[in-house]
């Protein structure tokens, strides 16, 4: 359905003295249809990076994203657009996607017009996401969170997408909305048979929506399976599941994910592991297929 190789952000910032950050570092990464892989991660991990070059929102430094058979990267501006509709962001601000002045009704029809499509039918999609006639004429700052979400998704769902980056998509949500919202979701993906990447940092969501998991570390995905969360064997991913017991979300360990985006020769968790051997520091271990299905990027499992 869709799938990343080798897929690779550097971002440089600074004017006079030119910083690099390897915001996502060699990613391979595929859904199928109807399946949610969820990635998850700390705040600064690359996760949104990761989302935006598969919706190829920016461009990768390496590396290409394949949907549905099409080389994203290859594609000009206008068969680009094209493919667009398929794809769709629903993302953690939901006000940040609608345009403040605007009636929701006009974000709503937004991508109709953009794609000169008249034959549209918006009593269908405000009755598929849970809103009201009523609700079309107001504006963003009139609405609740929740509902505000539920218009997002109802333009994210209008040209009939076949995959969806949702980010975070209820972190902003009082935890009595999240769960329909979530529960929203859910029953479109499985109507529709769509793709979701699911961003999130609280694994209480990560088990609720997700098939499959990703652990995101500095960059790189350092764990992926169907059991990451119960059955977790990454050094990294350990430390995440067993201090998120307590809490259930997962903290801000400040493992300085940042110092770690530089471009360094060995593991990047090497200094925070409590199992590193010289190995570590010398060798980037690369993630290996373990006999039950799962990935793991650590030389204790080569
Ligand atoms: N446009 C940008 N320019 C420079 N650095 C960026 C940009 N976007 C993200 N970053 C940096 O890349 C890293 C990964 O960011 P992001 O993908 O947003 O992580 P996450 O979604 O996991 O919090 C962070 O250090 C962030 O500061
Ligand atoms: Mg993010």
């Amino acid at each position: 359905m869709i799938e990343g190789k080798n897929l690779s952000k550097i971002y440089e910032y600074g004017f006079f003295v030119k910083h690099k950050i390897v915001a996502v570092d060699n990613v391979n990464i595929s859904i199928k249809k109807g399946e949610t892989l969820c990635l998850i991660g700390e705040s600064g991990s690359g996760k949104s990076t990761l989302g935006k070059l598969l919706l190829a929102i920016i461009k990768p430094t390496t590396g290409e994203v394949i949907f549905e058979g099409i080389n994203l990267n290859k594609l000009k501006g206008h068969e680009l657009r094209k493919i667009r509709k398929k794809m769709q962001l629903i993302p953690q601000y939901p006000d940040s996607a609608l345009n403040p002045r605007w009636t929701i009704y006009n974000s709503i029809v937004e991508p109709f017009k953009i794609h000169k499509i008249k034959d549209y039918n918006i009593n269908e999609l405000l009755e598929m996401v849970g809103l009201k006639k009523d609700h079309l004429d107001r504006f963003p700052h009139e609405l609740s969170g929740g509902e505000l979400q539920r218009a997002v998704i109802a333009r994210a769902m209008a040209l009939n997408p076949k995959f969806i980056v949702c980010d975070e998509p209820t972190s902003m949500l009082d935890v009595s909305v999240q769960a329909s919202i979530l529960r929203l979701l859910i029953e479109l993906q499985e109507e529709r048979k769509l793709s979701y990447l699911f961003i999130t940092h609280e694994l209480d969501v990560a088990k609720i929506v997700g098939h499959r998991f990703a652990v995101m570390y500095a960059g790189q995905i350092v764990e992926e399976g169907l059991d990451v969360l119960e059955d977790p064997i990454h050094p990294y991913t350990k430390l995440l599941v067993n201090v998120s017991n307590e809490d259930n979300e997962i903290p801000d360990i400040e493992l300085e994910i940042k110092k770690n985006l530089k471009i360094i020769r060995g593991c990047k968790f090497y200094r925070f592991c409590p199992n590193s051997t010289e190995k570590c520091a010398k060798e980037d271990p690369p993630l290996v297929e373990l006999d039950n299905k799962k990935k793991v990027k650590c030389h204790m499992y080569i």
